[in-house]
């Protein structure tokens, strides 16, 4: 049993100025309104303009979610950025985020596992608050996926958005009541053979080129409603609970109907699942806190109640998390 649980204090997001709709997008590339939301259910997204970055998103939504949580900058010891899109090569975006708060202790790094990301980083604080070693914690998911795009293909161009979420976690004495609130289990995997199925195209060391994003979207769908169960089971195993418990379901915001395929799977009530994917797209590691944001924001997820994350992206990478808010 964990003598320490890592509680989430308050959230916040950060979105481009930009909105592009479908039907500015059917401007530039053969698509339509119709088919996108069919599809996907995405009727928008926000794209930064040159001016945004994913450290410069990541920075104002760490700054609303410090506000919320009522703390400075000076009380994080921890800064782990979920990304894909960081700002150059190196240094770690999350050190550019550090230094933008005008932290100078603690430690920031960046962490990579696509659309899991986010999911994979408040993992990773979980582990860290828990073991003592730091105390409090902000996890970024930022993103700015519209720089990888091939914007000549409408098979991926019109999924994506970018943005930035963040939460502020705090270690705190666990009980061992059930009612505690914080992180209660995470459930994190991998399978590296999938690689060719979502992948970027560039890298510094294979090509020296940045890159663009490539997509068997058919084969991403095939796959994905499997991961994401297996993995939801796992943590319901882990804290012995089912599906009527949830109060409210968090997934990763890729496709409308791959959120559906899986509540349903699940036995989750489609009225428990927060879906942002109409208004933003899939912004990758970006997409769980800034649906989380909204839910908070608009009252949805209040103190006390179970909510269960989950994501699967390139890699392929997947898993779950279940808190108690
Ligand atoms: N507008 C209009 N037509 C299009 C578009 C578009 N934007 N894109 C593709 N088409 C056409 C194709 O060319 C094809 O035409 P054809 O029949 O004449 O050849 C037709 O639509 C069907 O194309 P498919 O690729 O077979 O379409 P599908 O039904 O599989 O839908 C989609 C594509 C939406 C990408 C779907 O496969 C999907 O949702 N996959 C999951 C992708 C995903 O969510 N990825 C992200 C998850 S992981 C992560 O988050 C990183």
């Amino acid at each position: 049993m964990k003598t320490t649980r890592s509680v989430i204090l308050s959230t916040g997001a950060s979105l481009p100025r930009r909105v592009v709709t479908n039907d500015d997008l059917s401007k530039m590339v053969d698509t339509s309104d119709d088919w996108i939301v069919q599809r996907t259910g995405i009727k928008e997204r926000h794209l930064a303009d040159d001016s945004e970055t994913t450290a410069s998103l990541g920075v104002a939504a760490a700054k609303v979610a410090l506000a919320e949580a009522k703390l400075e900058p000076q009380d994080i010891d921890l800064i782990i950025l979920a990304t894909s899109t960081p700002d150059h090569t190196f240094p770690a975006s999350a050190t550019e985020i550090q230094a933008s708060l005008g932290i100078t202790h603690g430690v920031a790094f960046d962490l990579q596992a696509v659309c899991s990301g986010f999911i994979f980083a408040l993992a990773t604080a979980d582990k860290f608050l828990t073991s003592g070693s730091h105390r409090r914690a902000l996890v970024i998911g930022s993103e700015t996926f519209s720089r990888i795009l091939d914007w000549s293909d409408r098979g991926t161009c019109v999924l994506f958005g970018d943005g930035a979420g963040a939460v502020v976690l705090e270690a705190r004495e666990h009980l061992g009541v059930k009612a505690e609130r914080g992180v209660i289990t995470t459930h994190l995997r991998s399978d590296g053979r999938h690689k060719g199925k979502l992948y970027v195209d560039g890298g510094p060391s294979s090509t020296k080129t940045v890159g663009h994003l490539r997509m068997e979207g058919k084969e991403v769908f095939r796959h994905a409603v499997g991961m994401i169960t297996d993995v939801i089971k796992d943590a319901f195993a882990a804290a012995s609970i089912n599906a009527s418990d949830i109060d409210w379901f968090v997934p990763h915001q890729a496709n409308r109907r791959i959120i559906d395929a899986s509540a349903d799977k699940l036995g989750i009530s489609r009225d428990k699942v927060v879906v942002t994917v109409e208004k933003h797209g899939n912004t990758s590691a970006a997409s769980i806190p800034l649906a989380l944001d909204a839910a908070v924001r608009d009252g949805r997820i209040k103190e006390g109640q179970l909510v269960l994350l989950e994501a699967m992206g390139g890699g392929f990478t997947w898993g779950s998390a279940l808190i108690r808010w």
